[in-house]
């Protein structure tokens, strides 16, 4: 990676890694919510997270969070309908945004169905100007995004060779995936940087090369994406499981 400003937490598997983030979310949402009222939090797509959001729904979480002060966004969505198997938004709503007491109003979508990708993409970008107040060329300050890493290193919807990886004026875009033979929306680097907390949730032997890639090997973000999240201010945790970390140096100075 080219910042040193990270760490990287080995857990032994996704329920530990799963518990872990749960109990950083809440943390973070409490300071959130004494500092300023609210909490703004990314929700990321992909298998990896299901499992903390069912978690954060189970009772023994489900009463540590102020849910009516809760405002959740996605780091990226799949153009298809929101009800669709594929969607981000209907993993979340299905696994924990049903099942807690969030106001409609504080769930903030991205409008991927939309035919008009780059209109949907501005729509959204819109709402966090509007949200967060932001003057030109300012970006919003999530208290926490989440985020997941392919086994070819993207994150988000920020693809290897992706034009969205060049983006550095616009929050959110529609990013054409090659590779995948269709758009999808994503937040741009950015936004993601200017972030308080940034956390990776990564599990599984499939990606224990790619990591060791993405942070002891050379700084090469348009083939490994996920290096281009390095916060402005905030921090960056790895929470990894123990297959997925399998590759890493042992004497990473950054495992705790
Ligand atoms: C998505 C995600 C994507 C995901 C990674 C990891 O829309 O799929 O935003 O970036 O986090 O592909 O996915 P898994 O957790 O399923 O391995």
């Amino acid at each position: 990676m080219a910042s040193d400003d990270y760490e990287i937490q080995i857990v032994a598997n996704l329920d530990e890694l799963s518990r872990r983030v749960a109990e950083e979310f809440i943390s973070r949402t409490r300071e959130a919510i004494q500092a300023k009222g609210f909490f703004t939090g990314v929700l990321s797509g992909g298998s990896t997270p299901k499992a903390l959001y069912t978690l954060l729904a189970n009772n023994r979480y489900l009463d540590q969070v102020s849910w009516s002060k809760i405002h959740v966004f996605w780091g990226d969505e799949r153009c298809v309908p929101s009800t669709h198997p594929e969607s981000n938004f209907r993993m979340a709503s299905d696994s924990l945004l049903s099942k807690v007491p969030i106001p409609k109003e504080n769930i903030h979508r991205m409008p991927a169905e939309q035919e008009d990708h780059d209109r949907a993409a501005q729509e959204y970008e819109h709402m966090l100007k509007t949200f967060f107040r932001l003057k030109t060329g300012e970006y919003p300050r999530f208290d926490l995004v989440l985020l997941g890493m392919g086994d070819d290193g993207h994150t988000a919807s920020l693809f290897p060779g992706t034009a969205a990886l060049k983006e550095t004026k616009r929050l959110v875009v529609a990013n054409y995936i090659e590779k995948l033979h269709t758009y999808r929306l994503t937040l741009t680097a950015p936004v993601i940087n200017y972030a308080s907390n940034i956390m990776f949730l990564i599990s599984g032997e499939p990606k224990a090369s790619i990591l060791k890639e993405v942070v002891e090997g050379a700084y090469e973000p348009s083939r490994l994406p996920t290096q281009l999240i390095q916060p402005v201010e905030g921090r960056l945790i790895f929470l990894v499981d123990r297959t997925a970390a399998s590759k890493l140096a042992k004497e990473n100075p950054r495992t705790l």
